[in-house]
């Protein structure tokens, strides 16, 4: 697993020193919603998954410090090839994409020839490469509508956002079994108790949920709709069944609303920390940004490979402004 920092940073003001290596190395901090608040606090941009893969093709910083996990970052180096980019810490990985191994879902793809690939973005450059058009889960509404019925798809890797768009959308895309074992891990007898306990509460929830979930929410979108619909619902209280460190957002734009994270089976939300997204910290930002390491390398017949299916979304979603998502159900 990760190697331990050896260095004694106890003297240093990490903040003050990552905004002068940030400043220095021309950088632009990219932060996923799910990161820890002290590094959202500090981020250039803090978005989804859609809005930070626009951000890393937009930006003019030689150097895109990524908060988040490595697909994320290899997203970035895809987009963006003549930047260096830099991931806190390199074995911040994804469930979704381990559950997909190139190999694999090359014999999936080969064992229907008459499909098309939509993948979700949670997944290695080289499931990428062997894609049609890639998905996030801000734009695969958007996309999917673009698809005429009658062309068969295979949806990988999460089985439970296939699902969900299957049902949505009354089609039969074949999934591929992955799942997030993130938001995997709510329990659906905890919520009910939770909702009971705050009645007329609204649930937003991430389609990466298991629909024993999904059923009980208001409201199904990605991390930046789950947001949007945070700042726009009537009530005083809201159940929020994803990733919790999206809370602080939500707080910092509502100060006066209460925002309670979706229980696991102890009853505690905090069993829904993404360990992944955990791995980066203020210590291993600031170590990345000084010694531009660990950097994400790709080799340039992969990169073009992937890139395809990404250019593809960038297209298609052109419409989709971040909140424009699954939606209210
Ligand atoms: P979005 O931020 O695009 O909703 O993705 C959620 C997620 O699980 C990222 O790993
Ligand atoms: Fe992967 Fe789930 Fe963590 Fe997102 S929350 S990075 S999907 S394990």
């Amino acid at each position: 697993m990760t190697a331990p920092i050896r260095e004694n940073l106890s003297g240093l003001d990490l903040r003050a020193e990552i905004d002068r290596l940030r400043k220095e190395r021309n950088a632009v901090i990219l932060a996923h919603y799910y990161q820890k608040p002290e590094i959202q606090d500090l981020a250039d941009f803090v978005g989804d998954s859609l809005e930070l893969s626009r951000k890393a093709a937009d930006t003019d910083a030689d150097v895109i410090a990524f908060c988040g996990v490595k697909f994320m970052a290899e997203t970035a180096k895809i987009l963006s090839p003549e930047k260096i980019v830099i991931l806190p810490d390199m074995d911040a990985g994804c469930s979704l994409e381990d559950s997909c191994p190139p190999e694999q879902f090359k014999r999936f793809r080969e064992a229907h020839p008459d499909h098309i690939a939509l993948t979700y973005i949670n997944c290695s450059a080289a499931v990428k490469a062997l894609s049609d058009v890639i998905v996030t889960s801000s734009s695969a509404e958007t996309i999917i509508s673009q698809i005429p019925e009658s062309q068969p798809i295979i949806f990988g890797p999460d089985r439970h956002l296939g699902g969900y768009l299957n049902r949505k959308f009354g089609r039969e895309m074949l999934l591929w079994p992955g799942v997030c074992i993130v938001h995997e891990a709510f329990s659906e007898t905890e919520l009910i108790k939770l909702k009971a306990q705050h009645p007329g509460a609204p649930v937003a929830a991430h389609p990466e949920c298991p629909p024993h979930i999904v059923d009980h929410a208001d409201y199904v979108g990605s991390t930046s709709g789950i947001l949007q619909f945070a700042k726009s619902f009537p009530g005083d209280t809201l159940i929020v069944a994803t990733e919790p460190h999206i809370i602080h957002q939500m707080e910092l734009a509502l100060p006066e609303k209460t925002f309670i994270g979706a229980p696991g089976a102890d009853g505690n939300c905090n069993c829904n920390i993404c360990p992944y997204m955990a791995l980066n910290t203020m210590e291993k930002l600031y170590i990345a940004l000084r010694d531009l390491e660990p950097r994400i390398e790709m080799e340039e017949g992969l990169r073009l490979a992937a890139r395809k299916s990404l250019d593809r979304m960038l297209e298609m979603a052109s419409g989709t402004i971040g909140k424009g998502d699954l939606g209210q159900r």
